[in-house]
């Protein structure tokens, strides 16, 4: 297997070397990054809705922006820096990202579809700009759809953390 048929990505701290090809977890042309992330890695905490570019619910951070996966292909993503909502949790303590706890804190979500995506948002939002005011955090999750809860619980829950960091 030659260089050029390997994909290098590191999610969540771990490289992963995948494999272009059609055969069973190998990577096909028309895969996007969503479906790579849940069934080849295994991440299923990535949520995969429209399948369109349309919802947010597939929203993961990569080189420290905000993307939605089902719109990229996973072909493309050689060399990329991926984190999921699993990569959130503290690694060594097991604690919860302080947006992960203020959304439980704050009822921010019923089902959880589109949470993962409202949270992987919210943080790169916070990575680039630690005290978003209102208008600034309802701009950034404009892209995120959730059937369930009011977006007041949510826009509760960003300000908290960076109300939080003073
Ligand atoms: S699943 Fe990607 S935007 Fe809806
Ligand atoms: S909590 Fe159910 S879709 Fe948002």
């Amino acid at each position: 297997m030659t260089a050029t048929n390997t994909i290098r990505v590191i999610v969540n701290g771990n490289t992963y070397e995948l494999f272009k090809g059609t055969g069973a977890g190998q990577i096909s042309p028309s895969d996007c990054l969503a479906y790579t992330l849940r069934e080849t890695l295994g991440l299923t905490g990535t949520k995969l809705s429209c399948g369109q570019g349309a919802c947010g619910a597939c929203t993961i951070i990569m080189d420290r922006k905000a993307v939605l996966s089902c719109n990229i292909l996973t072909v493309e993503c050689n060399g990329k820096e991926i984190t999921t909502i699993e990569g959130l949790r503290n690694p060594r303590t097991g604690k919860l990202d302080p947006l992960q706890q203020a959304f439980i804190d704050h009822n921010a979500f019923q089902c959880g579809y589109c949470t993962p995506g409202m949270i992987m948002t919210s943080k790169a939002l916070l990575e680039e700009n630690p005290h978003p005011s209102e208008e600034e955090i309802k701009q950034a999750l404009s892209g995120n759809f959730c059937r369930c809860v009011s977006h007041y619980h949510v826009l509760r829950a960003v300000k908290s953390v960076a109300e939080e960091r003073g």
